[in-house]
């Protein structure tokens, strides 16, 4: 049976500006929910209100309206995080310690019994590929480097729902590899992921449900699966011999198109649409070339309604 590890019910966060009377208004009613055992992508272009939602859920700021429960606690509740894991954006980490201490640091403040510290270090430690430089101070650290110290601050004491601020923001390739291997394996181990990332392909890869916000609300939620699926009724149609009149009419119908060499291409979404495309281009004389089944990707949603 399914359960709600994380339930987002129309939080508002509207900031006021020192000295001024203009408000920010960050988060605009947004509601989501995540189950248990799910990796759930929070996405939207910047300043759509990710941190600021997070903040929320995290209890690091207090809501305008609206709450956030975590495994049936509200966030505000001190112990309401004792099972989460953070990374927050940019995380911070003292430039005098070591990954072994700062790690160390977080596994004391997040209760792990001094018995079991230096184990799940090391262990938190090797799994984001830091054992190499876990005794260098952080200060001598690169963007990516730290960034994997953070995560594995977020992992050391083995939470049941990880909240990540853009975990893969500045890592090199085989960082983002190592990072989704990581998430995939906190989901197979029946923990929760809820992750904010730019990277679509790494959240069509790895999510079960998105949500995407713009301009503080939400625009699109649901089952990755599902919304792919909604849009896989497109079809790249390229045509050749299109009257001129004809050209225009079908451009300005289809959700994108171009011209290659002689040929009209034409993305066009919906079988009703594909369809009309088609009978309007025989029936005026055009050359069909092909047809071919158009998959709509995370980045298309992602463009079509959050930008
Ligand atoms: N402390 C604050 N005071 C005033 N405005 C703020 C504050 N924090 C955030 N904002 C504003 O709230 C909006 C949402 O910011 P937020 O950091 O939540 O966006 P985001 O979706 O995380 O963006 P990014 O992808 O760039 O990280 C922005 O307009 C930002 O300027
Ligand atoms: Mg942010």
């Amino acid at each position: 049976m399914s359960e709600l590890v994380l339930s987002v019910d129309k939080l508002v966060k509207t900031f006021r500006k020192p000295f001024s009377r203009t408000k920010v208004e960050a988060v605009r009613g947004v509601s989501f929910e995540v189950q248990r055992g799910h990796i759930f992508g929070f996405l939207g272009p910047n300043g759509a209100g990710k941190t600021t939602t997070i903040k929320m859920v995290t209890g690091l700021i207090a809501p305008t309206s609206g709450v956030a429960t975590i495994l049936g606690k509200p966030s505000t509740a001190p112990e309401a995080l004792a099972p989460v894991g953070f990374l927050p954006e940019n995380p911070y980490i003292y430039p005098y310690l070591t990954p072994r201490e700062f790690v160390t640091l977080c596994a004391r403040l997040s209760g792990v019994p001094s018995a079991e510290i230096d184990a799940a270090v090391a262990r938190s430690i090797e799994r984001t590929g830091m054992t190499y430089a876990m005794d260098r101070p952080a200060r001598s650290l690169s963007k990516g480097m730290l960034q994997r110290t953070g995560v594995a601050g977020a992992i050391v004491h083995d939470p049941e729902l990880l909240i990540l601020d853009e975990p893969m923001s500045g890592l090199d390739p085989v960082g983002r590899k190592e990072i989704r291997d990581l998430i995939v394996e906190e989901a197979e181990a029946g923990k929760t992921v809820f992750f904010s990332s730019h990277i679509l392909s790494d959240v069509e890869m790895l999510c079960d449900s998105v949500c995407i916000l713009k301009r503080g609300e939400v625009v699109v939620s649901g089952s990755v699966h599902e919304l792919l699926d909604a849009g896989s009724r497109n079809a790249e149609i390229s045509l050749t011999d299109v009257p001129d009149e004809l050209a225009k009419d079908l451009e300005g119908a289809a959700e994108r198109s171009r011209r290659v060499g002689t040929s009209l291409v034409l993305e066009v979404i919906g079988d009703d649409n594909v369809r009309a495309t088609l009978q309007k281009a025989l029936a005026a004389g055009a050359r069909v070339e092909s047809v071919s089944p158009k998959r709509e990707t995370l980045e298309d949603i992602f463009v079509r309604k959050a930008l």
